[in-house]
């Protein structure tokens, strides 16, 4: 049941999307990450793997998995994302990918479908991430995995503050950027083991970055100001400079336990 502030949030999140989707197949923090060899070898694919790509947005982590499995399908609740794996698909000759609208906190799925789950860089856009890690759970098979890939928040107040603010004056369907301490929580109370994998960071040139969402130049304008007010340990912890800023990302891996 969504509550009325969520299926809100919701919508702006669809509606952020839906209005740039085209620009997310073509982002290079997106289509270039150096996480993405590093999900796949975390994941130990055997090649018969049943695949579900969680947010998929325009399909990157997908097409990236799908040569590793037997079938991969790609799920978003953004119909026009859906039109993006379409055509990466079709480019790069995978046949094996399925499209799929759903919300990751309802899956459309029977429980035990799939054998691994990936989520790349959607994790900050949901309302709900222990109902969308419960689902997972369902929709996994005795001993499949999750994997997980998403840009994390600091457990220090002040740098968490500014980063997630940042985060929501670029992009106002922005929920959280959960902190690893959250994280384990969250794994912990779905029944997945956790393992850190990769921490990584990525550097987003702020141009690029506000234009691939079209951020209102008031909200630029903000998120500048932020950079110049901003405590040397922000400025050290986001490595803001002339050009831009850097998050801090992590590869995380679930197995289900107790099962
Ligand atoms: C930044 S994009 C994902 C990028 C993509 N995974 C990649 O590897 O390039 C974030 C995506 O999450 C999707 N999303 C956010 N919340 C969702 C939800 N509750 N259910 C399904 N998709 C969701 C958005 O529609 C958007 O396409």
């Amino acid at each position: 049941m969504i509550s009325k502030g969520e299926g809100d949030l919701k919508t702006a999140v669809q509606q952020q999307f839906g209005r740039v989707a085209a620009k997310y197949l073509t982002s290079a923090v997106h289509a270039q990450g150096e996480d993405l060899p590093v999900m796949v070898e975390a994941a130990n694919m055997r090649g018969d793997e049943r695949v579900l790509d969680a947010g998929c947005g325009a399909g990157h982590a997908a097409s990236t998995f799908a040569p590793h499995a037997a079938s991969v399908v790609a799920l978003d609740f953004t119909e026009s994302m859906l039109q993006q794996v379409e055509l990466l698909a079709e480019a790069r000759g995978l046949g094996n990918i399925a499209t799929r609208l759903g919300d990751v906190e309802s899956l459309p799925f029977d429980d035990s479908t799939f054998d691994l789950v990936i989520s790349r860089y959607s994790a900050h856009h949901w309302p709900d991430p222990a109902q969308a890690l419960n689902e997972f759970r369902r929709v996994l098979r005795r001993g499949g995995q999750f994997i997980l890939s998403d840009v994390i928040g600091f457990d220090d107040p002040v740098c968490d503050t500014y980063l997630n603010a940042i985060e929501i004056l670029r992009d106002s369907s922005h929920v959280r950027d959960f902190t690893l301490k959250e994280w384990r929580n969250l794994f912990s109370t779905a029944q997945f083991s956790l393992e850190v994998v990769f921490t990584y960071r990525i550097y987003l040139e702020f141009e690029e970055w506000t234009r691939r969402m079209e951020t209102s130049e008031v909200n630029r304008a903000a998120i500048r100001s932020l950079y110049a007010v901003a405590p040397s340990e922000v400025r050290e912890a986001l490595q803001i400079d002339g050009v831009g800023h850097s998050f801090l990302a992590v590869v995380l891996r679930g197995a289900t336990i107790n099962r």
